[in-house]
């Protein structure tokens, strides 16, 4: 009956997308447990590339079930959009196969018109957000007056509230953003067409995985975001609304703890960042370049939601060891390991100083990151390929070392290390 969990360990994008597709080649169901469609998770399988936002990448195996819990934001257009993209790859989606939350929040066109409002309001403040609605969205799933999948059942009062819910919005946009409002009766007869086609797939997640794991089965928890954009535990306030720390899948499916068996945290072997906030080991320059790569490939690095290119510099170890903290992780996937051949010498971050202190953890957690200057440790790189490693001895000794000190600095054992993008280029440790 296990329940396996797996987040991002930095600030997203660290391949969880190409994790969750490994993981779920043994798991029978595949579950997104907060955050929406701002996510962007790739899977990439031979000559297909799947860039998945909403739907849980597990279901590009074909014998998975995927879930969209209570602690989703689910703008309903895309749902409707991917389980068509998916369909037209092949890829049979449809409510036998996947089930959303009654009990998961809508994204509607009001959030949307709200974050970008609200983004622009911010000036050289701003966050740096997807603009997809997800902030407006949680906004109101706190202030006890969202929309939840649920009320899609009652299609008489649905249009209704969202007609309410919109005019309510336009208050906002018009009176405090001096933003254009919406037509409130074109939302509601959209989202009624939204409802009409969305109810087969509405039911109580909850209860689906309760028996699912009382039935042996293996259900695999796909985390969004990261531990650095956690709402409480992130480098706030530039951080996303929800929590996709390993707590959240527990909130965000209505599972309780007996059931956990693992948490597996996904690392890239450097670190980035997109949007806006504070990232001590960033890097410019040259280093950066071959980092970040030119945007030809599609695993450079430019947002798979918003193609912004996000910004690189160095593995930080202070953050990765507060990632297995907060998420008391049992083991580590080190992915894009290729990308930093050639490099040499390779930097860690093992410490930060800051007012002539050093400082082997944060004081007062990644909310407060100005100052503090990182501390590396040099190790040697390496020139070889090792895009076709596939064993530990493949790896050449360098390469293994850099896994070695990093599991050491974090403390918990690195299981998988990518060496590509596609599913195959994986070297299995653990
Ligand atoms: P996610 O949001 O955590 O699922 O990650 P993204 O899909 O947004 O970004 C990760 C990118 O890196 C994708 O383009 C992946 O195909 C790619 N990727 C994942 N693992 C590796 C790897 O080991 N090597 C290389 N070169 N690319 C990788
Ligand atoms: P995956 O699942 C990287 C970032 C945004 C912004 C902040 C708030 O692909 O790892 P939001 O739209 O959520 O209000 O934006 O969070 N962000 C991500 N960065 N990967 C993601 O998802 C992200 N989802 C949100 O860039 O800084
Ligand atoms: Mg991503």
């Amino acid at each position: 009956m296990p329940l396996d969990i797996l987040v991002g360990a930095q600030w997203g994008d660290e391949g969880k997308g190409r994790m969750v597709d490994l993981m779920a080649a043994e798991a029978d169901y595949v579950a997104r447990y907060s955050g929406g469609d701002n996510a962007g998770h790739t899977v990439h399988v031979g000559d297909d590339i799947y860039k998945l936002h909403l739907i849980p990448s597990g279901l590009v195996r074909p014998h998975t079930i995927g879930l969209l819990g209570n602690g989703l934001v689910v703008n309903p257009n895309t749902m409707l959009d991917e389980i068509m993209q998916l369909q037209q790859a092949g890829i049979e989606v449809g409510p036998e196969r996947l089930k959303v939350s009654h009990a998961a929040h809508m994204v509607t066109p009001a959030h949307v018109a709200l974050d970008r409002a609200q983004e622009h309001s911010r000036g050289d403040d701003l966050i740096g957000t997807t603009l997809r609605g997800i902030g407006p969205a949680y906004v109101d799933k706190i202030a006890r007056h969202g929309l939840r999948f649920g009320q899609m059942l009652d299609e008489e009062n649905f249009a209704d509230l969202v007609y309410k819910h919109t005019e309510a919005a336009n208050q906002q946009l018009t009176q405090i953003y001096n933003a254009e409002p919406l037509d409130a009766q074109v939302v509601a007869a959209e989202y009624l067409d939204y409802a009409r086609n969305l109810q087969p797939y509405i039911a109580d997640v909850s209860a689906i995985i309760s028996e699912a794991l009382s039935d042996g089965k293996i259900v695999l928890a796909e985390g969004a975001q990261g531990t650095l954009l956690d709402l409480d535990h992130g480098s706030y306030p530039y951080v996303t609304s929800s929590n996709p720390t390993a707590a959240g899948a527990l909130i965000g499916l209505g599972v309780g703890f007996r059931d956990v068996h693992r948490v597996v945290g996904v690392a890239k072997s450097f670190q980035t960042r997109v949007g806006e906030g504070p990232f001590p080991t960033e890097l410019e320059g040259e280093i950066a370049g071959r980092l970040r790569g030119t945007g030809e490939a599609h695993w450079d690095e430019y947002g798979t939601t918003t193609g912004r290119p996000r910004r690189v510099g160095w593995l930080d170890l202070v953050l990765l060891r507060y990632a297995v903290r907060v998420n008391g992780l049992s083991v580590l996937a080190l992915t894009k390991l290729d990308i930093l051949t050639g490099l040499d010498p390779l930097k860690l971050c093992v410490g930060y100083q800051k007012d002539g202190k050093i400082y082997k953890d944060l004081p007062m957690g990644p909310a407060d990151l100005s100052g503090f200057e990182p501390i590396y440790e040099e190790l040697r790189g390496w020139n070889v390929d090792i895009s076709g490693a596939r064993t530990w001895e493949d790896l050449p000794s360098a390469a293994t070392a850099y896994i070695q000190r990093v599991e050491s600095l974090a403390g918990v054992p690195v299981y998988w290390v990518s060496v590509g993008a596609e599913r195959d280029q994986m070297v299995v440790i653990g």
